[in-house]
């Protein structure tokens, strides 16, 4: 018999509750700011911050801004930072070029931050929604989003991230066979040391609102992704997924949303072993927040509790909102 199935008296579960120093040695997980990725989001301009509406306490920075806040996150020990282009209207087109232009906001932001602060990793973000005219990851050709093509150009935008000097490419368009071409793509250019943090397991989701707005996308999307994320009600297929792009080369896989699919993060850890890390999207953030503001729970309370909740679903890390918040209160 396990100590644990003794019968009452001799198993008061209660004793190893009883002060703080007795919780601290009998908890199971831990939250370290390593655990942390931190989403921003990039606008043009320089000296530029505004507040993003449906995500209180979230801001848009122009590159300049967003150099200083990378170094603010790598003195509080925050491992990566992942960049989200505020794209001017007048850039997105049909066929989607300045995702892979050298230059384009994203491609400044990630030299900028290499320059700044040399330590922190600089994720990405590859799907072609932020330059595309219809708002979708991919294009879309007949009413269709095509496929293969899609994968070639985002093969090119990956190359122009690796360029510009991306520690971690993070593919989110839910083409098949990115991850392979990426993958092939970024050895022949001689960057076989880029990593790829795969949007593997990525549903089709309502809890991206916020998102799309501070993004400038909500207005261009022309229907739902519902033809390439994930349906919510599926679990198997997320599985499969997550073990097609670990074949297919991806060093990490994430699964999004975050807190509805911690069943899918336990699932994924316990099949594969894999670094695998969940995204607390920006309707989770939005939710949390609204109800704080509202004093209707402890805003800092549940986003701990939120937070730990993804460690003990075995996720090895989580891009949050909230990063450089929780990186305050762990350093003390
Ligand atoms: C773009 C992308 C999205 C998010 C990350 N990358 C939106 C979408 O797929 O429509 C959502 C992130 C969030 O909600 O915080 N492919």
């Amino acid at each position: 018999m396990r100590p644990s199935q003794a019968a009452f008296p001799a198993t008061r579960f209660r004793r190893v509750r009883q002060s703080d120093a007795l919780r601290r040695l009998v908890r199971e997980n831990e939250l370290s700011v390593n655990d942390l990725i931190w989403p921003v989001f990039v606008r043009d301009g320089e000296g530029q911050e505004e507040p993003v509406p449906s995500m209180p306490g979230v801001m848009r920075r122009s590159v300049d801004l967003i150099a200083k806040a990378a170094t603010e996150a790598q003195a509080l020990g925050i491992p990566a930072i992942c960049l989200f282009p505020y794209t001017d209207p007048s850039l997105k087109t049909e066929d989607c070029a300045e995702a892979w232009n050298p230059d384009n906001l994203s491609n400044r932001a990630i030299r900028a931050i290499k320059q700044a602060a040399p330590d922190i990793a600089v994720m990405t973000d590859v799907a072609l929604d932020p330059y595309n005219i219809n708002g979708h990851d991919g294009f879309v050709v007949d009413g269709e989003i095509v496929n293969d093509e899609t994968v070639e150009a985002l093969v090119k935008m990956t190359l122009a991230q690796a360029d510009a000097g991306a520690d971690i490419i993070g593919p989110s368009d839910m083409m098949d066979g990115r991850i392979g071409a990426m993958r092939a793509a970024l050895e022949k250019a001689g960057h076989s040391r880029v990593t790829i943090m795969s949007y593997a397991a990525k549903y089709a989701s309502a809890f991206y609102g916020p998102f799309r707005d501070a993004v400038g996308a909500s207005g261009a999307l022309k229907g739902d992704k519902k033809t390439y994320q994930m349906d919510p009600g599926n679990s198997d297929e997320a599985l499969r997924l997550i073990e097609r792009d670990l074949t297919e080369g991806a060093d990490m896989v994430m699964i999004k949303p975050g807190m509805p699919y911690l069943d899918i993060c336990r699932r994924v850890k316990d099949t594969f072993g894999a670094p695998t890390y969940a995204y607390q999207v920006s309707g989770e953030y939005a939710m949390v927040q609204a109800a704080a503001q509202n004093g209707w729970i402890d805003g800092e309370k549940v986003m701990l509790e939120s937070l730990m909740a993804f460690r003990r679903a075995g996720c090895d890390g989580v891009l949050t909102y909230f990063a450089p918040t929780v990186a305050r209160i762990l350093q003390g």
